[in-house]
């Protein structure tokens, strides 16, 4: 069983509007990281707050560090935005299943919504062959600079047409004809069911990576559960998405609830 481990902050800060990267030395993990997977995060100083599942964005095996990108949206990642380099914090993971990367793919297709975006940075290096990465954000890109540095073709879309297309990704990947043999996706639960329509009328395998709320992060308090698709059968059943996911065959979701 998985247990809490001190993770020292090497580097820390916002690096975008409410965007914000940090870098831990997590020598035990790092090694086993499958792209797509998240860490727990608490903070080290008696505060009560829950620990806070985050994806991994990218790691580094050189220094034994991962990076984590996150905005501030409640408590516990406002009292994580105020922790500095040189503390430490507690981390558990990696959790979940990560992506199932087609190895004999000829071209990928990587799309990825507003926070969904960082954990496919880590993907994308992993990807070997030909790439298409799209990108959407709702206002000024962040991470670009490091995925420009992968082998890929990178296309980028803004919800206020402040840099790139004016539009949502799934737009931009209908404009641009996007193609390819397998596609990964992470971002919001109506981009991810729209990508969906779009890979199955394409007839492209699409692995999606869903984003909800979690409390244990580790399969034991059913606050995660989204709706799959039983096999050869017409119904459905509740998976946990932290422990049998994130990462799920965008055709077996249930996506209309
Ligand atoms: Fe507890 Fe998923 S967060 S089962």
């Amino acid at each position: 069983m998985k247990t809490m481990k001190a993770a020292k902050v090497k580097k820390h800060g916002e690096i975008g509007e409410n965007c914000w990267s940090i870098w831990l030395e997590a020598s035990e993990i790092v090694d086993e990281v499958n792209p797509g997977q998240f860490i727990h995060v608490k903070l080290n100083n008696g505060e009560k707050l829950l620990p806070r599942p985050l994806s991994i964005c990218e790691t580094d095996t050189s220094s034994n560090t991962l990076r984590l990108v996150y905005a501030v949206v409640g408590k516990g990642t406002e009292a994580l935005s105020q922790v500095k380099t040189g503390e430490t914090l507690r981390i558990l993971g990696p959790l979940g299943n990560g992506f199932d990367i087609n190895q004999s793919a000829s071209k990928s297709i990587i799309v990825g919504g507003g926070m969904g975006i960082p954990p496919l940075l880590e993907l994308s290096k992993n990807i070997p062959g030909k790439k298409e990465i799209y990108l959407g954000y709702s206002s000024t890109p962040f991470l670009l600079e490091e995925f420009e540095k992968q082998n890929a073709d990178i296309y980028v879309s803004t919800d206020d047409g402040c840099f790139g297309y004016k539009g949502t990704v799934i737009d931009l990947m209908r404009y641009n004809n996007a193609q390819g043999d397998s596609l990964y996706s992470c971002g919001p639960k109506p981009m991810l069911k729209a990508l969906s329509g779009w890979a199955e009328k394409n007839k492209i395998p699409a692995q999606v990576s869903l984003e909800e709320r979690m409390a244990c992060g580790v399969g034991a308090c059913l606050v995660c559960t989204c709706k799959v698709k039983k096999e050869n059968e017409n119904d459905w059943k509740h998976q946990r998405v932290c422990a049998d996911g994130p990462v799920f065959r965008s055709q077996e979701v249930v996506w209309d609830e």
